[in-house]
Parts: C-alpha cells; structure tokens; sequence
C-alpha cells in the first residue's frame, strides 16, 4: 500500500529537542535547562490573564493592536513596522517562508540556536553553517559562506546556547558587508538582560536599512513563556509579506493582555535584571572555584564545560543532577556534548547546582 510522500527536507530536520520539564524524583524540582526567568511572571500580568480568562470564547484581535501599540511606545518604534506571533520561533519560521525555498541558502553560525536550521529545512532551503569563533558568530565567517543564493542570515545575539555576543560594530560591519539580497535576521531574545556599552539590539539598524529585521519575546525576562508571544521589527515590505503567510489569530488573546500588563512592569523587569547581573556572575565565579570551565556569558544563563580529562563528565553530572530535581541543559543535540548549560535560578537554586556538581565531582 502507497501512501502521500513527505518532502524529503522534511525527513531531513532533526526534531527539536526541548529542555526537560520533569525529572525522575520526588523532590523540588529545580528547572535550569530552558532559561525562564526564576522570578516567575509579573503580577501584574498575571492579574491581566486572569481577567482575560472572561474572554476566551473570543477570537483576539488579529492584527495585535494594542500589544504593537504598547511594544511601540515601550521601544520607541513605529507600531506599523512590529509583527507579533506565536513565539519568537513563529516569526523565524515565518521569515523563512517568506524569504527562502528550495535552491537557496540560509546562513547559520555553528553552535547557535537550533530553530534557524529547522526553518530553513522546513521550506526547503539549505542551511549553509559557517564556523564558530570562540563558541560564537564571526563575521568573517559568515561573509566568507555568502553566495548568490543566500536568502537569510540569522544570528543569535546573544547567542544562545552559548552566551556569546557580537558588539554592536561588528553587526553593523556584517550588515554593511552582506549583499543586499540577503535579510540579516537579529534574534534578540535576551536582549534586556544585556548590561554592556558595546550591545545593541539592533534596532537603530532596522531604522536605516531594508534588510535587518529584528526579533524579540516575551518568554525570557518578562516571563510569559508559556503564553507564546514573541515579536519582530522590520522593514515596512517584510512586514506586510509577513501579514499575508501568517496565521490570522497567531498571538493569542490571553496573551496579549498579559504583555500588555507585562511592558507597564517596570519594577518586575528591573528587578530581574538586577537578580541576573548578580547570580551570573556569582554562578560563574562558584563553578570555576570547582575547577570547572565556564565560558563568558552576557545572557542568563550560563555553558559549563566539563573537560575530557575530568573523572566525571557532562553527560554523567547531568544525570546526577536529575535524580536530585535539578535540570539542566545537555547540549549533544548542538554538537557540544562536554558542556551543559545552566539557565540563572534562585539564589538557593544556584547554591545548590554548585554543590551538587561539587560534591559529584568530589571537588567536596
Ligand atoms: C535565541 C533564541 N531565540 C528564540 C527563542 C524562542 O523563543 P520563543 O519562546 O519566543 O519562541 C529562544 C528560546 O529559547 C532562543 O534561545
């Protein structure tokens, strides 16, 4: 018996493997591996869902009006050129319908974010991967994969999940030195936790050029994960190609009211970011004092590699961790299989991370 062929690009993607929600323990579970903020969600917001919870036989406002508005005047953005979706992953996806197909080329850095390879095998296109500096995106790299059948070139910034970054030069070097086929695609996912001079989202660059495009959420910081809602800011024809492949009702009622609330937080997102500029530091600082190597991070969270020669490797701390309610991130599916990433928890949550690495690696 026949039945319908899949796409063979189809076959060819390697499903997305999610951080762990759950662990084989009846302890407190301590979640480090998809990194949430350990703050929880705003309570403002959540009050916001809970009225919206009246609406839900409603269909919710299509075009994301007062959302845009909101991100608009929060950002400093004209309300016209945002798109709102169903995650930040909806809009990379969208992107790569709208830009690329079979016979094009979707350009990557190694070690970056798993969804960009996924879209571009979704529609079809090849992903093209340029090599890694240090762990993170470098622009000679990338420039030197470009070719004429280069659609789209993502990068994460900061790179997850690797927590490396490129300074606001040297994007403003790799836009001016892409070819004007190509949409540089910015992933800005963590951009609010970013405390540095030499950062920049990118969106004074999306002002003065048609091919950047800037992508945001609400998942990280502002800690409505679950909710779905990322945003894009781009130029006014991407927009309105974007508006004609997505799916009508793409962000979802609830969790528009919650962002809306969400963006008014101030307090809720200072105070997050304020709790990550001491615990990264803090978790970097405890991990190395164990011997371990951690790799400079500017997101919230934090890659930890476990070196060959140790007694105990990643694969084996990780497990460790499980059966004691602690969740990281192993990073095989990535091509790092010695390193694990840890999202930034609560002060006792990271107090206990270190320990039990401590004690498993017989640091103590
Ligand atoms: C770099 C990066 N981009 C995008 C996303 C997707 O976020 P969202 O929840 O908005 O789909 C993630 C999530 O981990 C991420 O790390």
């Amino acid at each position: 018996m026949t039945s319908p062929t899949i796409k063979p690009s189809i076959l060819e993607i390697a499903p997305y493997v999610p951080g762990l929600s759950t662990a084989p323990t009846d302890q407190r579970l301590v979640k480090m591996s998809s990194n949430e903020t350990p703050l929880g969600t705003s309570p403002k917001a959540l009050e916001a869902y809970l009225e919206a919870a009246e609406e839900l036989h409603r269909y919710p406002d299509g075009s994301a009006a007062e959302l845009r508005a909101a991100i608009g005047e929060r950002y400093g953005l004209d309300p016209g050129r945002i798109v709102c979706g169903n995650g930040s992953d909806d809009l990379l996806y969208l992107l790569a319908t709208t830009y690329a197909g079979p016979g094009d080329e979707v350009l990557i850095t190694k070690y970056s974010f798993a969804m960009y390879e996924i879209a571009a095998r979704s529609v079809g296109a090849s992903p093209v991967i340029a090599q890694d500096s240090l762990l993170g995106s470098d622009v000679d790299n990338l420039l030197r994969k470009v070719s004429s059948d280069t659609r789209i070139c993502y990068v994460a910034n900061p790179n997850n999940p690797t927590g490396t970054f490129l300074s606001s030069d040297k994007i403003e070097r790799l836009r001016n030195e892409l070819p004007d086929h190509v949409m540089l695609v910015i992933d800005a996912a963590y951009a609010e936790y970013v405390q540095r001079d030499d950062y920049a989202d990118a969106i004074d660059l999306v002002n003065r050029h048609n091919n950047v495009v800037v992508t945001r959420t609400f998942s990280k910081i502002y800690g409505l994960a679950s909710l779905r809602l990322g945003w894009l800011y781009g130029p006014s024809a991407l927009v309105e190609a974007i508006n004609r492949v997505r799916c009508p009702f793409n962000a979802n009622g609830a969790a528009q009211t919650a962002a809306i609330a969400a963006l008014e937080d101030i307090s809720f997102l200072n105070a997050a970011v304020r709790h990550n500029e001491i615990w990264r530091p803090w978790l970097e600082k405890a991990l190395a004092g164990i011997g371990l190597v951690v790799h400079p991070s500017i997101a919230n969270f934090v890659l930890v590699e476990f070196e060959k020669s140790q007694s105990i490797g990643a694969a084996q701390v990780y497990e460790c961790l499980l059966q004691n309610g602690v969740i990281g991130r192993a990073l095989t599916g990535y091509g790092l299989p010695d390193y694990l990433r840890f999202s930034v928890g609560l002060k006792e949550d990271n107090k206990l991370l270190v320990d039990l690495i401590a004690e498993f690696t017989g640091v103590r």
